[in-house]
């Protein structure tokens, strides 16, 4: 099949990427010359395992092209998906922008050529495809195409693998023929068996946002939960093992932390929650989940002053992991862009170590953070150490030279990665979260 993918950040890359390793004929367009310039010069402009070489190895094989040129890119296309961005609105009001949705459509509307499904692949809000319609509609009365929408449940850091085993493929349709032509785009993975379900346009739309909201309040849930554990002396890792058992509520995304991040969630929890407001409905459980994930980060710097003593001016603060998860090095949202600029302000000195987001760290952290070259190096003479991401290069640290390091052996684990028993034989003040 042909398909053309406009837009090749995040999503469009990955999924034009891993279309073309389906065996399809992809072309990734992009407005940004430079960026396809840099493309085609096999320069893969974000950190996500694995990219890098199915992008050298479909574009050897000639599967997968890079242009600026919507025209030649759409001609001939049997799906074309838009994957630009959806940004939350400039206005702050937490709506989606769509402007970039919008200029896309009209853009490729008069180049398209023989029947061709235009696929949202973007989140984007309820209506949002019958709008593309309706755009495409008004630019050229003759285009002979049907709207889709096909949300992505791509885990940064684990897209590739997330892409190629789904859980589940959702198609949101309109027409026995847009199905079909979206069935054959995911063939390749009927031999696994991965489940395509189809539904109208508009539940396809809402099954996105709703998953990520659902996941949002899991996390805030267990957050409060590891609150509430500090307050009673319980414990949260084997409280989470007790409830994860139970497969109704499953083991998944029940691990506490500094608070949820991303471009994913903390956009799309708002979005929803405005999409619901102007159809006179609310979802006081997903604002509640934003509630508790805001105060969770405040929660953090309270905890780490407390481990220090009440005060954090005068300390150095060695802190491992800047990015909102581990495999990415993707800072947006980050709790560490609420955390360290608070720590900052009460006068502490801040020593960073990222293993791939410390160029993307300067961008949205204050001047004055230190970055240095390893976990070690940040641990120097620091009063305390706060594992602030989870990476793997952290989870085996030499914790013996970890304490001979610090001036105090404190370690805050926002990430719950140690035990903490252990901890305190080699003679740390050790702090988790709930526990
Ligand atoms: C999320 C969803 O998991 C994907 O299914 C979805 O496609 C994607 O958003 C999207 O909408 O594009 P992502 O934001 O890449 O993916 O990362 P997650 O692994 O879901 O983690 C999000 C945040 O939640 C991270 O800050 C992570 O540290 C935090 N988290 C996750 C926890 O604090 N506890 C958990 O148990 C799980």
């Amino acid at each position: 099949m042909n398909i053309t993918m406009i837009g090749t950040g995040y999503v469009g890359l990955v999924t034009g990427t891993c279309f073309a390793e389906f065996g399809h004929h992809v072309t990734c367009v992009d407005k940004l010359t430079d960026k396809i310039e840099q493309l085609n010069a096999g320069h893969i402009p974000i950190y996500e395992p694995g990219l890098d070489a199915l992008v050298a190895k479909n574009r050897e094989e000639g599967r997968l092209q890079f242009t600026t040129d919507v025209a030649g890119a759409v001609a001939g296309a049997d799906a074309v998906f838009l994957a630009v961005g959806t940004p939350t609105s400039r206005r702050g009001d937490g709506y989606a922008d769509l402007t970039y949705i919008y200029e896309a459509s009209k853009e490729l509307a008069a180049h398209l050529q023989g029947y061709t499904v235009i696929v949202d692949k973007s989140t984007v809000p309820v209506g949002t495809a019958r709008q593309v319609a309706r755009i495409i509609k008004e630019e050229n009365s003759t285009a002979d195409f049907d709207v889709a929408s096909n949300p992505e449940f791509l885990r940064e850091g684990a897209a590739i693998s997330d892409f190629m085993r789904p859980d589940r493929v959702v198609i949101g349709v309109e027409s026995d023929r847009a199905e079909q032509v979206l069935r054959e785009v995911y063939k390749p993975l009927y031999l696994q068996e991965s489940p395509i379900l189809s539904t109208t346009v508009e539940t396809a739309e809402l099954i996105k946002y709703a998953a990520n909201a659902f996941l949002a309040v899991k996390i805030s849930y267990i957050n409060e939960m590891a609150a509430v554990c500090e307050a009673v002396g319980a414990d949260i890792t084997a409280l989470a093992k007790g409830i994860g058992m139970d497969g109704r509520i499953g083991s998944k995304f029940l691990h506490p932390g500094p608070g949820y991040g991303g471009s994913c969630f903390p956009k799309d929890t708002l979005a929803l929650m405005r999409i619901v407001q102007e159809y006179g409905e609310s979802v006081r459980i997903v604002e509640a989940a934003v509630e508790v994930n805001s105060a969770q980060k405040a929660r953090m710097v309270k905890k780490i002053r407390d481990a220090l003593g009440g005060s954090e001016a005068g300390k150095t603060i060695a802190v491992l992991g800047l990015t909102f998860k581990p495999e990415t090095d993707d800072m947006r949202e980050s709790p560490a862009v609420s955390i360290l600029p608070a720590l900052l302000e009460k006068g502490a000195t801040i020593r960073a170590h990222d293993p791939k987001g410390m160029e993307e760290a300067k961008k949205y952290l204050p001047d004055g953070i230190q970055y240095v070259e390893n976990a070690y190096e940040a641990c120097e003479g620091a009063d305390m150490v706060v594992l602030m991401t989870e990476w793997n290069q952290y989870r085996a640290l030499d914790l013996d030279r970890i304490a001979s390091l610090l001036s105090k052996p404190i370690f805050v684990d926002l990430r719950n990665v140690y035990d903490p028993q252990t901890m305190k034989e080699k003679g740390f003040t050790y702090v988790g979260v709930g526990r």
